[in-house]
C-alpha cells in the first residue's frame, strides 16, 4: 500500500525541500519506489534534484492545466528508485486559477489517482504557505511530515498553527494523519534548540525520534544539484536520513479505528479528468 507524504510548514526555511530529497533518496536506497512531487512555485525540490523545470517533458502545472497526464510528465529515475514529478514557476499562476474551480483542494489528489499504486512512496514537497497548493497536498497525502528548524525561535507557534489547519481538515473529513514533528537544523549546543526541544512534546503531534544535523553541507548540495545523502553518504546527516527513512518505514501496528474519517475522493480509485474546469 502506497503512502503519500506531504511535507509542510508555512514556515520558509524549515527544510521542506532539503528534507523531501533527501528522504526520498534514503527511501530509495533501502528499496522503496518512491515518487517526489515538488508542489512549490519555488521548485526548490527539481534542482536540489539536478533538474530544471524548462528540460523536463511536462511539469505539474502542465498536469494541473490538463496538458499531460501525471504519468508521462514523470522524470525516471533522478535516484536509484526515486521519479520526479517536476515543479515549474507557472504553478503560482495556477494557483490563483484554482481558485474559481470545481472541487478546487482535490485537483493533485485526482490527477496522482493512477500513479500513486506504483510506488511505495510518494512524497509532495509543499510551498511555504497554507494556500491552495498546500490544500491540495493534504487532501492528496495520508499523512503529513513537518519539519522544524531548531534554530527558529518561532518555530513552535508556526508547527502549532499548522497543527490546527490539519485538524480543521480533519473535521471536514479530509483523512491526513501527523506523520510527525522532524527536528532540522540541530545544534544542542544553542539555547534555542533546548527551548524548543523542550517545548514540542507539548504539541499534540508525533515527535520523531530521527532529528537531522545542522550542516553546512546541505547549502553545497543545493548548490550542486545533488542531495547530500547522495553527495557525502558516509557524513552524519545522510546516516540521519538513513535513520528517518527507517523509523517511517517501520510497519506500524495495524489498529483498526471504526471512527477514522473516510472519504478523500481519491481513495475511490476512478479515472478522473484534471483538467481545470471553470465554475458555472
Ligand atoms: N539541516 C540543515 N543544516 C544546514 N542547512 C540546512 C539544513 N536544512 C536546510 N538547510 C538549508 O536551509 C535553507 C532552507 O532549506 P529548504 O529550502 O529545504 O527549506 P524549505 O522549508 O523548503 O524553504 P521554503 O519554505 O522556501 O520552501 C537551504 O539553504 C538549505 O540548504
Ligand atoms: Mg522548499
Amino acid at each position: 500500500m502506497t503512502r503519500v507524504i506531504a511535507i509542510a510548514n508555512q514556515k520558509g526555511g524549515a527544510g521542506k525541500s532539503t528534507v523531501t530529497v533527501n528522504l526520498a533518496v534514503a527511501l530509495g536506497q533501502a528499496g522503496r519506489r518512491t515518487l517526489v512531487v515538488d508542489a512549490d512555485p519555488q521548485f526548490d525540490t527539481t534542482a536540489m534534484l539536478g533538474h530544471d523545470p524548462e528540460d523536463a517533458p511536462h511539469t505539474i502545472a502542465d498536469v494541473f492545466l490538463g496538458e499531460a497526464e501525471a504519468d508521462p510528465a514523470l522524470l525516471c529515475d533522478v535516484a536509484p528508485a526515486v521519479d520526479l514529478l517536476a515543479g515549474d514557476g507557472r504553478m503560482a499562476d495556477v494557483e490563483l486559477t484554482l481558485v474559481s474551480q470545481v472541487r478546487r483542494e482535490e485537483f493533485l489528489a485526482e490527477a496522482l489517482t493512477e500513479t500513486i499504486p506504483a510506488y511505495d512512496y510518494v512524497l509532495i514537497d509543499c510551498p511555504p504557505n497554507l494556500g491552495l497548493l498546500t490544500v491540495n497536498a493534504f487532501v492528496a497525502a495520508d499523512e503529513v511530515l513537518v519539519p522544524i528548524s531548531m534554530i527558529d525561535r518561532n518555530a513552535y507557534k508556526g508547527a502549532s498553527t499548522l497543527l490546527t489547519t490539519l485538524a480543521t481538515l480533519r473535521k471536514r473529513r479530509v483523512s491526513v494523519e501527523t506523520l510527525g514533528l522532524l527536528r532540522n537544523n540541530v545544534d544542542v549546543r544553542r539555547n534555542t534548540f533546548q527551548t524548543l526541544n523542550d517545548a514540542l512534546p507539548e504539541l499534540d503531534a508525533p515527535l520523531l525520534e530521527a532529528q537531522i544535523p545542522m550542516r553546512s553541507g546541505f547549502h553545497d548540495a543545493t548548490t550542486e544539484g545533488v542531495p547530500l545523502v547522495i553527495r557525502k553518504p558516509d557524513g552524519r546527516a545522510a546516516e540521519a536520513f538513513r535513520e528517518l527513512a527507517l523509523e517511517i518505514d517501520r510497519p506500524r501496528a495495524e489498529v483498526p479505528d471504526p471512527d477514522a474519517p473516510i472519504v478523500a475522493s481519491r481513495k475511490k480509485a476512478r479515472k478522473s479528468d484534471p483538467t481545470l474546469v471553470e465554475v458555472a
